[in-house]
């Protein structure tokens, strides 16, 4: 059993994720990657959870984590690159080697992203316009290669929040082979050609 909070995290530490690292934790066992991308690593909880895994799975594994800690908010919880640093240098060296992050607005990271993946997570206060788009650059990777990516949502019950209304549902995303896991608010979807 993995103890979160054995090593030190600073900034908010939220429920809301069992769903998804109970399905991220699963492929990691199963799938042993060597390398996994995180676009919106916020405080960095599920990144040291992730690599607790991944190091047990395979300690040769690599998380590349992504985010712009920003304080435009946008009415969502912001998480200072501070924080996450905080809580990132408490982590054990082990965990330490496996991660590496950059800040970077994941719209930049489209440009130009990184292509040697066998994962993404993607956590990015999602929307279905956002994983639209992110999925419409990677798709290559999905389709022809297998690769596979995780997001928070999946069910449209996050579109009642203000901060959310009058984004796009994930329900009206279009062309995009993917199953969602668990139900209301709490989910998280995976897109894989097997759900072609
Ligand atoms: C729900 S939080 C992620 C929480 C995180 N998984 C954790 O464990 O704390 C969403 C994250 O997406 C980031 N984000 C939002 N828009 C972004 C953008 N355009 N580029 C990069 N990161 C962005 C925010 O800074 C925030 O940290």
């Amino acid at each position: 059993m993995i103890q979160m909070n054995k090593w030190a995290i600073r900034g908010s530490i939220h429920t809301g994720y069992q769903e998804s690292m109970l399905g991220i934790m699963k492929w990691i066992r199963d799938n042993s990657p060597n390398k996994i991308i995180q676009l919106g690593t916020g405080s960095g909880v599920i990144t040291f959870l992730m690599a607790q895994y991944l190091y047990d799975t395979n300690p040769n594994g690599k998380i590349k984590a992504y985010d712009w800690w920003d304080d435009s908010s946008d009415g969502f919880h912001i998480f200072s690159m501070d924080d996450f640093e905080f809580s990132y240098r408490n982590q054990p060296k082990e965990l330490q080697n496996i991660i590496e992050y950059e800040k970077l607005d994941y719209r930049k990271w489209l440009d130009n992203p990184d292509t040697d993946w066998d994962m993404i997570y993607l956590d990015l206060n999602n929307d279905g316009e956002k994983i639209e788009k992110i999925y419409d650059v990677l798709k290559d990777k999905v389709l022809d290669e297998g690769k596979v990516i995780f997001f928070e949502g999946g069910t449209d019950g996050r579109f009642n929040k203000e901060a959310y209304k009058g984004r796009k549902k994930f329900s009206e995303m279009k062309d995009i082979p993917y199953k969602v896991y668990s139900v209301g608010i709490k989910s998280f979807g995976v897109i894989s050609r097997e759900f072609i």
